[in-house]
């Protein structure tokens, strides 16, 4: 079996990490147990219940398809439902299966029960993801042995499985990939709080005292992300080994994540720049997501699954039929003030009757 790494092959959630930040040491930070998962109630909730009855039946899960914006848990969660499970974990990506054998090979490896995690999971090529329908639904592998005149079909039994599969978007998938998960869940962004937790036994790991209210500091301006409160919370540890300070303290924090550039709200540099962006360039919007891409020299990728989830969960941003458009929210936080003629068309586009005028 080749697993051949794709020159082609980019991660928009791992640039950014490269571009601000070291991922250095997440791994070993990361939750082992439902318990231990903080936030996600319903999910949980869910997910526990599953695994549960699995497990009580002596069969493999469903498969399970997570979905949500970068950072958020999908592969932490993966990793957990194998252990809670108590069966095998395995795990390739999306764009590093190359062949369809290389898929075939590694479901022919699985032991029964066992999880399959295929992360990035929309970006399989589609004559790979032939032969994962027939193995999803019926636990059967379709191979063709041979060529030309030669070649055969088989049929192979594979043992049972439980797929997980993860991807920012589920809009991403295929409709008959997406429809032969049986349990879909989407994962939202983190509240303050629920952050503020996970900030805390970070903290904890790394043996850094941090008081209260500077843990939810931190968790405040994480972009409702737990891979970016793990993040800040280990610059911040880089501050507070320099500053001799006993304690890590508001103050400390407020300098700390000012000077990495993270304002008071959590946007970071990134986030201002796609602003102001749309804004200066503009107007404030309409404006194409592919045309943001080029003035930004990003990937739409990036702007789509990493950029925009946060700013349109938070108002600044909204999505029309005619492109992207700062809200009248978007413009006070920049405090800049709004442009007549775009809340305008903004108030027409909300009542739909507006198609004219594309830029
Ligand atoms: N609910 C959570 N509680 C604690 N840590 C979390 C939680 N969700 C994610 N993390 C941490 O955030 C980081 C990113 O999580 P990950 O599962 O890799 O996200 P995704 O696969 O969705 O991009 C990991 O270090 C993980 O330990
Ligand atoms: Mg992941």
């Amino acid at each position: 079996m080749s697993i051949g790494v794709q020159a082609t092959h980019k991660n928009p959630e791992l640039e950014r990490e490269q571009q601000t930040g070291d991922p250095s040491a997440e791994g070993a930070l990361r939750p082992l147990s439902l318990e231990e998962f903080v936030g996600q109630k319903s999910l949980r909730e869910n997910l526990d219940i599953f695994v549960k009855a699995a497990k009580s039946r002596g069969d493999a899960m469903d498969h399970v398809l997570f979905f949500g914006p970068p950072g958020l848990g999908k592969t932490t969660l993966a990793q957990i439902v194998a252990k809670e499970l108590g069966v095998g974990f395995r795990a390739t990506s999306g764009p590093v299966i190359a062949k369809s054998g290389d898929l075939a090979a590694i479901l022919t490896n699985l032991q029964a029960n066992e999880v399959l995690f295929i992360d990035e999971i929309h970006r399989l090529n589609p004559a790979v993801e032939e032969i994962l329908y027939p193995a999803m639904e019926d636990r059967k592998l379709d191979l063709i042995i041979g060529e030309g005149p030669a070649a055969r079909s088989v049929q192979i039994d594979l043992a049972p499985f439980t797929l997980v599969g993860a991807t920012t978007r589920s809009g991403l998938l295929s409709n008959p990939l997406r429809d032969r998960f049986g349990i879909p869940l989407r994962l939202e962004f983190y509240s303050a709080q629920e952050l503020s937790s996970i900030v805390a036994r970070i903290a904890r790991l790394l043996d850094m005292p941090l008081e209260d209210n500077a843990a939810l500091e931190i968790a405040r301006r994480s972009r409702g992300t737990p891979r970016i409160a793990g993040r800040l919370t280990r610059r911040v540890r880089d501050f507070f080994h320099a500053s001799g300070q006993s304690k890590a303290d508001i103050k400390l924090v407020d300098n700390a994540l000012g000077r990495l550039d993270v304002d008071a709200s959590g946007l970071d540099r990134m986030d201002r720049k796609y602003m102001s962006c749309i804004i200066d360039n503009y107007g404030g919007g309409p404006v194409g997501v592919d045309t943001i891409a080029a003035v930004l020299s990003e990937g739409r990728d990036m702007i789509e699954d990493v950029i925009e989830p946060y700013l349109m969960q938070q108002g600044f941003v909204q999505r029309t039929p005619r492109g992207r458009m700062i809200s009248l929210k978007g413009f006070e936080y920049l405090g800049i003030k709004a442009p007549k003629q775009g809340i305008e068309q903004m108030n027409l586009l909300d009542n739909s009757v507006n198609d004219s005028g594309d830029k």
